[in-house]
């Protein structure tokens, strides 16, 4: 993974005169088309007080609306910090989104100091996310917390 060259192509994204949707939308389909194992890429937005499902790439999920604390997704905004599942199939408060997948990282956005939303990637490989992976998508959850 050529993490200097993705940020790259973040910056350009997000300098575009397009709308925060459109913007949030093309930076799912570059990281599911640049990083291998990034099956399912997508964004939740902090919206009254829960994780509501924003653009995203991959197969559609039931979980549209997840309330902090529950599930990975709910863990890292209520904890805020990322989350890094090796096999989900150990993770106890997990919410599936299909039964392929077996690696989960959940990546929260701040903006002024508060969870305003998460990036959320799936694997269809155990074990997938590493300290790599953390720092690329910290990174890109910094510069997208300036458009939230
Ligand atoms: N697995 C997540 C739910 C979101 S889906 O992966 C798209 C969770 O446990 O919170």
């Amino acid at each position: 993974m050529d993490r200097e060259k993705i940020i790259g192509k973040v910056e350009n994204i997000l300098e575009k005169d397009k709308d925060k949707e459109s913007k949030l939308k093309d930076i799912c389909i570059l990281l599911h088309n640049e990083v291998h194992g990034y099956d399912w890429v997508g964004f939740y937005l902090v919206e009254d007080d829960e994780l509501v499902l924003g653009p995203y790439v991959g197969e559609p999920t039931d979980h549209t609306n997840i309330e902090f604390g529950e599930g990975v997704c709910g863990q890292a905004a209520d904890r805020e910090e990322t989350f890094l599942i090796d096999d989900v199939k150990q993770e106890e408060n997990y919410l599936s989104c299909s039964p392929k997948v077996e690696s989960e990282i959940v990546v929260p956005i701040f903006k002024e100091g508060k969870v305003a939303g998460e990036i959320d990637i799936d694997s269809h490989e155990k074990e997938h996310f590493g300290k790599e992976d953390q720092k690329l998508l910290e990174g890109i959850a910094e510069m997208v917390g300036k458009i939230l």
